[in-house]
């Protein structure tokens, strides 16, 4: 992915036609799990299964190498993601972007182990930017396993309390999630806070810098055990 935008593989379905506001909602398409990546980006660029279909511009599917060491996984879409059809391109983007850089990592072009897939548990914007609703991802969360079945990333990063709490099954608060490894679906999980959070608590940037590492130390404690 060069900076003027991502490749016309990982572009949204543009021109389709609007949802109308009487649509019915509440079916995701039969057989996810079985879906290779045109049919999975097909199926949630054109996804109904809930109202969150009627508001959103387009939804956001990801990006990154689909074979990505590194998954990285936040809310939900906010305004400028919809509008461009990418994950974490706002600020909380760009403090994602330094945060991946420091361990060396990137969601531009780069071999797996050093370019990672960016996605979110609901791939529409909810509205104003409110919080997701249980029903909404419940709904969405086939979508983001078969990406991580795709993918079989070697650990995830689960940014803030909603991703963290809705993938662990958890209502604990994110600094009991955080400082230990969980799993999902047979991989490694390591929670820490979300970089628009960071942006209004710096002080806790140290503390996403030590979670940071715990993943890197993971990996490198997986990759010692299969050697
Ligand atoms: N926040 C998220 O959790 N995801 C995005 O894509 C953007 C902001």
């Amino acid at each position: 992915m060069s900076a003027a935008g991502p490749p016309a593989a990982f572009s949204p379905q543009r021109g389709a036609a609007p949802i109308s506001a009487s649509a019915p909602t509440g079916t995701r398409p039969a057989g996810i799990g079985q879906m290779d990546w045109p049919a999975l980006r097909q199926a949630v660029a054109g996804c109904t299964a809930c109202d969150l279909c009627r508001s959103r511009t387009q939804t956001v599917f990801g990006v990154g190498n689909e074979r990505a060491h590194w998954m990285i996984v936040g809310e939900a879409p906010g305004e400028q993601e919809d509008l461009r059809g990418e994950p974490f391109v706002g600020r909380s983007g760009q403090l994602l972007d330094r945060m991946l850089a420091a361990v060396g990592l990137t969601r531009a072009d780069a071999p797996p182990e050093q370019q990672v897939f960016i996605a979110n548990t609901l791939k529409c914007r909810p509205p104003g930017n409110r919080n997701p609703q249980p029903a909404e991802m419940a709904q969405c969360e086939p979508y983001l396993l078969r990406q991580i079945e795709l993918i079989q990333p070697r650990i995830i990063l689960a940014m803030g309390r909603f991703a963290a709490q809705s993938l662990l099954r958890s209502d604990q608060p994110i600094g009991r999630l955080r400082g230990q490894v969980h799993t999902y679906h047979g991989v490694p999980l390591i929670v820490t806070y979300h970089p628009a959070y960071l942006l209004r608590s710096p002080a806790d940037k140290a503390l996403a810098w030590s979670d940071l590492c715990l993943a890197r130390a993971t990996l490198a404690e997986q990759a010692a055990a299969a050697s």
